[in-house]
């Protein structure tokens, strides 16, 4: 429905409901006017030539369950996928939204061979969402007045970073006090759980699709600078061999390059924990 490409390929392990979901978004283009056509299915051949995939494969979380609670079940989910990915659209950048997030792009880049820049997971721009969110409430401005971005994993180990967060092109002091700022890092880490605690049956969806269109606009020349977005690092803020969130550029193929900020010291600390958290729950 946003324009952003020609054919949309949906697949789902329910029988119908990929198909049905095309039809039905089909149906919608008479009134929206969209160009992009859908198809649906729940043959993972459907991916043949596909130059970006989303992959949302995988058990969601139940009420009380982390992100982290999913690892086996979603490793097994993701190699089937990257194995299809792999042979039919050997050139696709992939965008993965499988939690938990950031062992689940480490799991595709190692199924599927590609190279980092090809293999990216998003959560910045959700988790950014969030916050942006609760700043603008908390201050009692419009979303659009508010800069700011959330790094590191897709977890507790968030990093919402407000050393550079501005309301109104002004640093978040001006508007909230430290309590307010802390409650919206607080509402960032907690957005997704909140969603699952309320819904039980399964996560977030609308948030996270404008979430994936975000990254697929920068991935398409829509929107420019840098972006959040999980890729594996190679030494850039000090770290190596991990896929975490940071800010990044992002283009036809992928990642360009990782934009490395001036954080406060605290703030690189917490990525380092991130890192180091991921590090520890990635299978050897
Ligand atoms: C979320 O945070 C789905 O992990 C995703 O809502």
């Amino acid at each position: 429905m946003a324009g952003i490409a020609d054919e949309i390929a949906l697949i789902d392990i329910v029988p119908g409901l990929a198909a049905s979901t095309a039809l039905d978004l089909n149906h919608a283009s008479g009134i929206t006017g969209t160009c992009a056509r859908c198809v649906g299915g729940d043959s993972l051949e459907l991916v043949a030539g596909a130059e970006v995939v989303v992959v949302t494969a995988g058990r969601a979380r139940r009420p009380g369950m982390s992100r982290a609670d999913l690892v086996e079940v979603n490793a097994r989910v993701i190699r089937r996928s990257a194995e299809a990915i792999r042979s039919a659209a050997p050139n696709a950048v992939v965008i993965v939204v499988t939690n938990p997030l950031d062992e689940m792009t480490v799991e595709m880049l190692r199924a599927t061979g590609f190279p980092r820049n090809r293999v990216l997971g998003m959560a910045g721009t959700l988790d950014s969402g969030r916050f942006r969110s609760a700043l603008a409430a908390a201050a009692r401005v419009a979303p659009a007045d508010v800069e700011a971005f959330a790094l590191g994993s897709h977890g507790d180990e968030m990093a919402p970073i407000s050393s550079r967060a501005r309301i109104k092109g002004r640093s978040l002091d001006v508007f909230l006090s430290s309590r307010q700022v802390a409650a919206s890092v607080r509402e960032a880490i907690t957005g997704g759980s909140q969603v699952v605690a309320l819904k039980k049956s399964g996560s977030a969806t609308i948030a996270p699709a404008h979430a994936a269109i975000e990254l697929i606009d920068h991935i398409r020349g829509a929107r420019t600078g840098p972006v959040p977005v999980s890729v594996m690092l190679q030494g850039e803020y000090g770290i190596e061999g991990v896929v975490l969130g940071v800010p990044a550029h992002l283009g036809a193929g992928g990642l360009v390059e990782v934009e490395e900020l001036r954080l406060t010291a605290e703030e690189r600390a917490a990525l380092q924990r991130a890192g180091d958290a991921v590090r520890s729950r990635l299978r050897s």
